[in-house]
């Protein structure tokens, strides 16, 4: 009911008589009283008048399950949305959640982690009160082949969700990553459970810098937060909400179709480096050429020297700018 009654206050932007609100929930008035005594205390502004009602006084950057709930503009990614204080990993949480039948579109956020994982075994760092970490249950039922182009379904999804909330440039370093100004900004990792050809899920992962600026020396010179880069504040829970928003949209194109046709033409619009030089990491031997953004696989075009096209698979190998990370 909380969810609801911020929802209400935030469309109706002037007062709502304390009877309404019992009406329309069918609750008593003690009840509504105590969800907004909760509701403060969680850090809204909530303003009482006498004969008036209430009214959301100004809007504060409250983040957590109401502010979520109350923003989530979806049908069904994003709901219902589970939010942790802290959490050891909101992968592994959302593994757990979707063995014991968590419904797709169920969103596990944490506001930090304490064993947060990155890809290729590395950790994730995640300290509270300043960036966004949250995971995405999907339960498919497509084929394994089509899993590993859900990352790239969510990295326009991330990049739309950044343009939408910050105004940024939010551009795609495929396969998992999202830069501004060439510099890592959000991490993606998906892990699934399958049986032969069938998907039981998959956990779609995300790590979005949103505050944090003092990262380990190691990623210094890769790494940039949305906050630094726009200047100013960037409210946390707007971010995840317009990020649902777009993937449930691109995803239902992507499962309708059975692969990234129709999502092509955006995604190249938003590719890191396309039509730049761009050096293919590939265990086979290093190569150069021209990227000329992905198919509809979800492989990335490399134009080599000589002309031919070379179709690059995410699980293989590395792509990297030839002047450094993008
Ligand atoms: C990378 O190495 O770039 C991927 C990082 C993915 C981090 C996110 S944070 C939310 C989710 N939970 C995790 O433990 N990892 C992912």
């Amino acid at each position: 009911m909380k969810s609801k009654i911020l929802a209400l206050l935030r469309e109706r932007e002037d007062y709502v008589s304390g009877q309404e609100l019992c009406e329309r929930f069918g609750v008593s008035r003690t009840a509504v009283w105590k969800a907004m005594g909760q509701l403060k205390k969680e850090g809204y502004r909530i303003e009482a008048v006498q004969n008036r009602g209430y009214r959301l006084a100004a809007e504060t950057s409250v983040y957590g399950q109401h502010e979520l709930e109350s923003r989530m503009d979806t049908r069904w990614a994003g709901k219902p949305v589970c939010f942790y204080e802290e959490l050891g990993s909101t992968n592994l949480q959302a593994k757990l959640d979707a063995e014991n039948g968590a419904k797709e579109g169920t969103l596990i956020v944490a506001d930090m982690q304490t064993a947060g994982r990155g890809r290729r075994g590395r950790s994730w760092s995640s300290p509270p009160g300043t960036n966004v970490y949250f995971t995405l249950i999907l339960k498919p039922d497509f084929s394994v082949e089509l899993a590993s182009m859900v990352t790239l379904v969510m990295g326009l999804a991330v990049a739309e969700g950044i343009r939408e909330t910050c105004g940024l440039e939010a551009r795609i370093k495929w396969p998992n990553d999202i830069v501004v100004n060439g510099k890592k900004v959000c991490g993606m990792l998906a892990e699934m459970s399958t049986e032969r050809e069938f998907i039981h899920y998959v956990v779609m992962g995300v790590g979005i810098n949103v505050g944090r600026q003092d990262f380990p020396t190691e990623i210094a010179q890769t790494a940039a937060c949305l906050e630094q880069e726009r200047g100013y504040p960037v409210p946390r829970a707007e971010i995840i909400v317009n990020v649902m928003k777009a993937f449930e949209g691109y995803y239902e194109i992507f499962c309708r179709d059975g692969n990234l046709a129709g999502l092509l033409e955006r995604y190249n619009g938003m590719l890191a480096g396309k039509d730049g030089e761009v050096r293919v990491l590939d265990p086979k031997g290093e190569y150069r050429g021209i990227s000329r953004g992905i198919n509809s696989t979800g492989e990335l075009l490399v134009e080599r020297e000589d002309g031919a096209v070379e179709a690059v698979y995410a699980g293989e190998v590395s792509v990297r700018g030839i002047y450094g990370y993008v």
